[in-house]
This record gives structure tokens, C-alpha cells and sequence, in this order.
């Protein structure tokens, strides 16, 4: 048995910045309400025709294998996490695997686990390196919202909320078992799914030959749906548990963890994990401020910043938490 590691990491968003004051401009809403509820300042949309979930993918992928020091040929396998993919199918795993020009035996795979999506492929990752079946994963969070979210009044209680872009990791072999991704722990209750979900099309509601003939403009059901505030009561509550699961596993405390990277849905859901734990400012690592929630995309961006910023040092007990649509919820345990 082996350990998994973070050995490299990059992000991409779009260059578009997208502020509450330009949102205002398009439906009811404003920069107060925005700020206040969620912390969010402005996030990005693409705007250009070449800029989608696999390309900002792409570039992420780009400057994670260059700073884990590898060969692209290196990659064993691919997982690639998003809600938004660009063709209904095929996933963007392969895109991925002909945009890269990876060796043709690369295994490529889509994870549709929403929020929790970079958290599940991280786990699916470290299992095949544990295993030793592969040395080299790629694993990588993108999305593409924007161009699929009611930019109306009518949707604005989700349309503030998210924005586009990509995070990614390359993961590999660590043969000291005391190092690097020490646990990971996944759930789900599926019995919220349609609690925060786009339910066409979907060959079990709606599929494209029924909207297409409704022609509704009052037709929601390909627009994202989230019931806010239930979701927000279980994502703390999940949040905090799935926490817990993962520090008790190794024997730590929250007073261990030297930075907490939760799925950046709100900063009120950040900030009452902190209080909770009694983490302080350097602990937790928050950027929604500035991106807004890119789902699968976020703890990934939000991971490369930290360390960027020489907030994440060798040793340090790092941790990612996410939690959303399906529910599904997640941690990962790691000694950097
Ligand atoms: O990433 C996956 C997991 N996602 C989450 O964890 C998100 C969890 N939920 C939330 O973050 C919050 O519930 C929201 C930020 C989505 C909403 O905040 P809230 O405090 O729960 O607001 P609300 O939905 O209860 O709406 C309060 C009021 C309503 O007006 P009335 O009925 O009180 O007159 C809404 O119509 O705010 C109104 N409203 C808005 N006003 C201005 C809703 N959206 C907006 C808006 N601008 N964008």
C-alpha cells in the first residue's frame, strides 16, 4: 500500500469579472442583499465562444502537471468532475485526453457529484494510487455556469450565487504512508436530490423533444433549482460532521488543523464552520469573494490560492470539505 499526494496544482477563470453593480443591471437584485447574505463580491463569466468547461479544465491541468514536475505522458488517469459539461455526452474526460494529447491508455472519468464532485474525485484518485494501479491521477474540477443560469429576477436566488472556473491536481505516489492524503470520506442522501438540482433535460422528466415542443417560456425545469435555505441548514450541519468523521479517523482535533478548505458555497456557511471549530482567520481559507460558487471548480481554485500564498507549508494538516446538490458531502484528511 501506498499514499496519495498533492503534487501539483493550478487554476483558470475567465478574464470576464461580473460585479453585483453589473447583475443589478439585469434583475432585481443588489450589491447589499448579494454581500450580506453571501459574502460574494463579483464572479466570473465567460464570454468568449472558445471558453468552455473543458478547456478552462485544460488550463488548469496545464499548470498542475508543470508544477508537479511530470511529463504529461506521465498521467496514468483522469478524473474530471463538473456539473456543466460541455456535451450531454460524451463527459469531458476524454475532451480532456484529446486536448492534452494524452497517451491513448489513459482512462478517463466523469464524476457528477455537483459541489462534492472535486472531493469524490480526489477519493477515487487516492484509491488507485493506495492500490498502486496507477502512479499519476489528474484530477480536475471545472464549470461553466453561466451560460445556464436565469439571468432574470425569477432566478435570481441562484444566479448571484455562481460562476465559472477550473481548478486541478495532479496526484501521485507518496510511499510514506505518515504523508499525504491520510483519509477521505464520501455520503449522500439522495432523498433531497431535487432540493437544489436542473431536472431537464433528464430522460426520466423532461427530455430535449418535450421542451423543444413546450416551447415554454415559463418552463423552469432546465434552469437550476435550489431550495436555499434548506440547503443551507444541512450544509452546516453535514459540513461539521463530515469534519469531524475525518479528524476523529486520525486521532486530531479541529485545533489541529492548520487550514480548513471548504466548498465555497457562502461565507456565512465558511464563517459558522470557523466559529464552530474556533478556527481562526488563518485556518480557513475563503475566495467566493471574489468567484462566487464554481461548484466543483471551487475547492480546487480555492487550494491552489492558499498555496500560492504560502498559506500551505510541508507538514501542515490541510483539510477539504464540501458539501450540496443530492445531497452529497465529503472531507479529505491530508498531511501536506
Ligand atoms: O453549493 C452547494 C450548496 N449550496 C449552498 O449551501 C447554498 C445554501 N443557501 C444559501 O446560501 C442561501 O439560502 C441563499 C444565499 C441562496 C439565499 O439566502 P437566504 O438568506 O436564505 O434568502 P432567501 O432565499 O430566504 O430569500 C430572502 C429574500 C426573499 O424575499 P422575501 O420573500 O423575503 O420578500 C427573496 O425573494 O430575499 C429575496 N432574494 C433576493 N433579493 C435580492 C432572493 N435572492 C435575491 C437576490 N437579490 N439575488
Amino acid at each position: 500500500m501506498y499514499n496519495s499526494k498533492i503534487a501539483g496544482l493550478g487554476f483558470y477563470v475567465p478574464e470576464n469579472v461580473v460585479t453585483n453593480d453589473d447583475l443589478s443591471k439585469v434583475m432585481d437584485t443588489n450589491d447589499e442583499w448579494i454581500q450580506e447574505r453571501t459574502g460574494i463580491k463579483e464572479r466570473r463569466h465567460v464570454i468568449k465562444d472558445t471558453e468552455t468547461t473543458t478547456s478552462m479544465g485544460v488550463e488548469a491541468a496545464k499548470k498542475a502537471i508543470e508544477r508537479a514536475g511530470i511529463d504529461k505522458d506521465e498521467i496514468d488517469f483522469i478524473v474530471f468532475a463538473t456539473l456543466s459539461p460541455d456535451y450531454y455526452f460524451p463527459g469531458p474526460g476524454v475532451l480532456v485526453q484529446r486536448d492534452l494529447q494524452l497517451k491513448r491508455t489513459v482512462g478517463a472519468l466523469d464524476v457528477r457529484n455537483q459541489c462534492s464532485g472535486f472531493v469524490y474525485g480526489i477519493s477515487v484518485a487516492d484509491q488507485y494510487i493506495k492500490s498502486g494501479m496507477y502512479k499519476n491521477v489528474l484530477v480536475i474540477g471545472s464549470e461553466l455556469h453561466s451560460r445556464g443560469l436565469d439571468m432574470t429576477t425569477r432566478g435570481r436566488g441562484v444566479s448571484v450565487i455562481f460562476g465559472d472556473g477550473a481548478g486541478a491536481a495532479v496526484l501521485t505516489r507518496e510511499e510514506d504512508t505518515s504523508k499525504g492524503i491520510l483519509s477521505t470520506h464520501l455520503h449522500s442522501e439522495g432523498q433531497h436530490a431535487e432540493e437544489l438540482s436542473l431536472i431537464a433535460p433528464g430522460m426520466g422528466k423532461r427530455w430535449v423533444l418535450d421542451i423543444i415542443e413546450d416551447n415554454d417560456p415559463d418552463d423552469t425545469s432546465y434552469y437550476p433549482h435550489m431550495n436555499g435555505q434548506f440547503v443551507f441548514k444541512n450544509a452546516v450541519v453535514r459540513f461539521s460532521e463530515v469534519i469531524m468523521e475525518g479528524l476523529t479517523k486520525n486521532n486530531l482535533t479541529p485545533a489541529d488543523i492548520d487550514m480548513l478548505i471548504p466548498h465555497q458555497a457562502n461565507l456565512r456557511i465558511s464563517q459558522f464552520i470557523q466559529n464552530k471549530f474556533r478556527l481562526n482567520d488563518d485556518q480557513v481559507f475563503n475566495n467566493i469573494m471574489k468567484y462566487g460558487n464554481t461548484t466543483a471548480a471551487s475547492i480546487p481554485i480555492a487550494l491552489t490560492e492558499a498555496w500560492e500564498a504560502g498559506k500551505i507549508k510541508e507538514g501542515d494538516l490541510v483539510v477539504l470539505a464540501a458539501f450540496g446538490s443530492g445531497f452529497t458531502w465529503g472531507s479529505v484528511i491530508i498531511r501536506w
